[in-house]
């Protein structure tokens, strides 16, 4: 007879059917009808709940601060690992892809060095993989180094069109992704036209049009759609997948599923915040509308939104991500960095000043089975597993051991009782487990919320109670993605890859 350390009884397995889940030693041993518990068995009857996988966050920024050039600016995260991870376990979210981020002239070996060294002393509540920030892709960096993060299972790279301190040029970018193609590592890209966005900032500076609102104003929707066009252009030249990040514009989206029409190994990610918040929140009084600076900025109110959504439904955006990176707005190295005095005394916003970024590694699952699923009902679960769970592990080389309930996968499970919970708006400082003082999300009304978060077999979050502990994450190993591509390489390029 098999033992079992856990058996999920009834479970609505992705919605799709009834099944016992068996764990042992923290994997999934058992799907079956009737499965028997023995003495030392922990049972948990899930009634017919739906049963999703584990969330895998693709997009987690903690404790960032602590590269030379975060240190530089001044800025200090709300979150460190401890508690960011603490977050993301309360809502349903059991593996985190964080940033290991080389500053200029930097080591990318030292970079990710010290950032493992970082995660391990704050200790993580989910398990977690890295992709490597390069800023500086020399020579070492592409042929010694990033070969040697490959092999300890670091398998993905992100890289910036944009930011002064961390934007590489078209032509870095392609030697990025003529490594990336060798390695089979995949490429995230920030695409945002650096330039433009400079152009745009500078011609509002010289207005003194510095509040936050007009954040939205200095990122316009065609800095994304160029820089966008023009990495998916690499990308096909290079014949290598690309991951195209946080998009939140339509002519973005466009861009993209024309690439994915044409079978070009193109993915996108697309974020909460671009399905649920619009650019209105910017321009509140008292400096509040720098809660909501972020990079790409909010958008437009409707049509944007609406856009990003069709994508999300018809399969543009594989994945979506929080783009967690949370700023106290209290915090004088928060938000608050960006509330200066005007000539006459009077305080004013300065959106160049003011950290980028939003938390939401905890609202990001329950936001899209609530919004989604629930209301809308434009997903099923199938999809919102898709791409909450199942694409990111696929994508970033971690499937069939993470995203998916299957005999011989982690037991990474979520239980949701959607017909039992009572609809309820978010209070910060009530609901959430992270370090930041509010929450983007406090006017939404939930639909539903994780009861019950299982990591390697060991409930982690239940009931509004975190139960886990932190140091309990482990590093996962990556290998390739495992994301279908189809290569439809050109005659002339086959020279150039046939030397790789
Ligand atoms: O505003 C954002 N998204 N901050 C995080 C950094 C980034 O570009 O993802
Ligand atoms: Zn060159
Ligand atoms: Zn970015
Ligand atoms: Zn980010």
């Amino acid at each position: 007879m098999q033992e079992f350390d856990l058996v999920l009884k009834n479970a609505f397995v992705n919605g799709a059917y009834v099944a016992d889940i068996g764990v042992k030693g923290g994997i999934i041993t058992a799907l079956g009808l009737n499965l028997s518990p023995t003495e030392d068995t922990q049972i948990i009857d899930c009634e017919k709940a739906i049963v999703t996988p584990g969330g895998i966050d693709g997009h987690v920024h903690l404790a960032q601060d602590q590269s030379p050039r975060a240190k530089e600016a001044g800025y200090r995260c709300a979150d460190n690992v401890e508690t960011g991870t603490r977050s993301a376990v309360a809502g349903g979210t059991t593996t985190v892809m964080l940033f290991a981020e080389q500053s200029r002239g930097q080591s990318l070996l030292e970079a990710v060095e010290n950032y493992h060294a970082l995660v391990a002393s704050q200790g993580s509540y989910a398990d977690y993989g890295f992709h490597a920030i390069i800023t500086d892709p020399s020579e070492k960096v592409l042929q010694e180094e990033l070969p040697v993060l490959a092999q300890q299972g670091i398998m993905s790279m992100k890289l910036f069109l944009t930011y002064k301190h961390m934007r590489i040029s078209d032509h870095q970018f392609l030697h990025a992704l003529l490594k990336a193609r060798e390695l089979g590592m995949i490429a995230l890209v920030h695409a945002e036209n650096g330039d433009l966005v400079d152009f745009f900032t500078e011609q509002l500076e010289a207005r003194n049009l510095t509040d936050s609102k007009y954040k939205a104003i200095a990122h316009p929707s065609a800095a994304e759609a160029e820089a966008t066009n023009r990495a998916v252009t690499f990308s096909t030249v290079m014949d290598t997948p690309l991951l195209i990040v946080h998009v939140s514009v339509p002519e973005s989206a466009k861009v993209i599923r024309k690439a994915q029409a044409n079978l070009q190994p193109i993915f996108a990610e697309t974020c909460p915040q671009y399905l649920l918040l619009g650019k209105a929140k910017l321009d509140q009084e008292h400096f509040c509308g720098a809660k909501f600076i972020c990079s790409p900025p909010l958008r437009s109110e409707k049509k944007d939104i609406d856009a990003i959504w069709r994508g999300l439904v018809n399969g543009t955006f594989n994945i979506f991500s929080s783009d967690h990176c949370p700023y106290r707005f209290e915090d004088p190295s928060g938000k608050q960095l960006g509330l200066t005095r005007a000539d006459n005394g009077n305080p004013q916003g300065m959106f160049t000043k003011t950290p980028n970024g939003l938390p939401g590694v905890e609202t990001r699952v329950p936001l899209l089975f609530s919004e989604g699923v629930l209301r809308r009902k434009c997903i099923d679960v199938k999809r919102f597993v898709e791409l909450t769970s199942e694409n990111p592990a696929k994508l970033y080389g971690m499937y069939p051991q993470k995203g998916a309930i299957q005999i011989g996968s982690d037991a990474d499970l979520v239980i949701w009782h959607p017909e039992s919970f009572t609809p309820r708006r978010l209070k910060h400082s009530r609901d959430l487990h992270d370090n930041c003082d509010y929450s983007p999300y406090e006017d939404i009304e939930f639909l539903n919320w994780p009861k019950i978060t299982v990591l390697r077999g060991r409930v982690v979050f239940r009931d509004g109670v975190v139960q886990g502990r932190s140091g309990y994450g482990n590093f996962i190993k990556r290998g390739k993605c495992a994301m279908p591509v189809v290569r439809v390489m050109e005659q002339e390029w086959d020279v150039l890859h046939a030397a790789v």
